[in-house]
C-alpha cells in the first residue's frame, strides 16, 4: 500500500482544497514520529471520525528545553510511513523546521495558554507548553481539520489544547484516546526506548503506584496529601526519581477537594534512569471506576 506524503505546505494546501471542494471531512493526528501502538490507536480513532485522515510528523524544536533531548529524539520516518500506509492514512505531512520557523525559533509568534501551560510538566520544562500550543495552532491553521486526535497519556497537553481551541474559537473537535499500555501496565512512549533492562522493570512501578492511589481513592481515603506522599516514597524506594505525583480534578487540573470533586485524575512525572516518563490514571468516584 502506498502513502501520499509531502513536506511542502503548498502541496498540502492543494490536496486539502481538493478534499474541501468535495466536502470531505478531515481528521488530523499530529505526532513527532517514532510511532508505536499508542499512536496507531490515535490514527484508528481518526479513521472512524472522518473521511480523510492526515498525520503529521514533526519533531518540534520549540517544545524541547534541552538540545541533547532534541537531538537524541528517535527519528524513524521510513518505518513510520510503512505503519501509516497499513492504516490507510490519506496523507502524511512532514514539514521541516526551516519551513515551520523560517525566521528562527526566537522570532516566531507564540501561543501561550496561561496556568495550564505553567503547572506540572510546565513547571519542570521551561517553554515546553508554549512550544506545543504554538506548533499545534500552526499545524491546525495549515491542515484546517474538522477533528484532531490526541492521546490521554499526555493529559496536560490534551487539556491545554482543548483550552486553546475554546479560547481561540477554533472550529475543531478534539478527541482524546485512552493510553495504550504494555502487558505490565507501562504506558507506551517513544521515551521507553531510553530504558535499560533494569530501568524497564523499575518503570512498571509507575502504573502500580497509580493503581494503588486509585484504589485508595475508590475505598474512600480522603487524605490526598498523605496518599501523594506515600506514592512519592514508593517510587523513590523503587529507584525512581518522581518530579510530581498529584491528585487533581480532571476538568481543569486544579487540586482535587475531598468530598466535593468526583472526577479525579492522578498525574505523575518521574525520571527512570535518563528517561523522563509521565503517566496518569482517571478515577471516577461516583462510578467507582479506575
Ligand atoms: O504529543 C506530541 O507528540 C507533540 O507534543 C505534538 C502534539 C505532536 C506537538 O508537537
Amino acid at each position: 500500500m502506498s502513502l501520499m506524503a509531502t513536506a511542502d505546505s503548498d502541496e498540502l494546501r492543494q490536496q486539502l482544497d481538493e478534499w474541501k471542494r468535495k466536502a470531505e471531512s478531515i481528521a488530523f493526528v499530529p505526532t513527532m514520529g517514532n510511532l508505536h501502538e499508542g499512536h496507531l490507536q490515535l490514527v484508528r480513532a481518526a479513521r472512524k471520525s472522518a473521511r480523510r485522515v492526515l498525520v503529521s510528523i514533526f519533531v518540534n524544536p520549540l517544545q524541547f528545553d534541552n538540545a541533547d533531548d532534541l537531538s537524541a529524539y528517535p527519528r524513524t520516518l521510513k518505518q513510520d510511513a510503512d505503519a501509516l500506509a497499513e492504516l490507510d492514512v490519506d496523507l502524511l505531512y512532514t514539514p521541516s523546521a526551516q519551513s515551520m520557523y523560517p525566521q528562527g525559533l526566537q522570532q516566531h509568534t507564540q501561543v501561550i495558554v496561561p496556568r495550564l501551560g505553567d503547572i506540572l510538566c510546565g513547571a519542570h520544562r521551561e517553554g515546553h507548553f508554549a512550544g506545543v500550543s504554538t506548533v499545534v495552532c500552526k499545524l491546525f491553521n495549515q491542515v484546517r481539520p474538522d477533528t484532531a486526535v490526541f492521546g490521554e497519556k499526555d493529559f496536560q497537553q490534551l487539556s491545554l489544547i482543548r483550552q486553546m481551541v475554546m479560547d481561540l474559537a477554533m472550529p475543531i473537535k478534539i478527541i482524546g484516546v485512552p493510553t495504550v499500555r504494555e502487558a505490565d501496565g507501562l504506558a507506551m512512549s517513544s521515551r521507553n526506548l531510553y530504558l535499560s533492562d533494569t530501568e524497564r522493570q523499575q518503570a512498571s512501578k509507575l502504573y502500580q503506584v497509580l493503581q494503588q492511589v486509585g484504589a485508595a481513592l475508590l475505598k474512600g481515603d480522603q487524605d490526598y496529601d498523605g496518599l501523594q506522599q506515600t506514592a512519592h516514597a514508593s517510587l523513590q524506594n523503587a529507584g525512581i526519581y518522581p518530579e510530581y505525583i498529584e491528585i487533581l480534578r480532571q476538568s481543569d487540573l486544579r487540586k482535587a477537594r475531598p468530598q466535593q470533586d468526583r472526577e479525579l485524575i492522578i498525574v505523575l512525572a518521574a525520571k527512570v534512569g535518563k528517561a523522563r516518563l509521565i503517566d496518569n490514571l482517571q478515577v471516577n468516584l461516583d462510578k467507582g471506576q479506575l
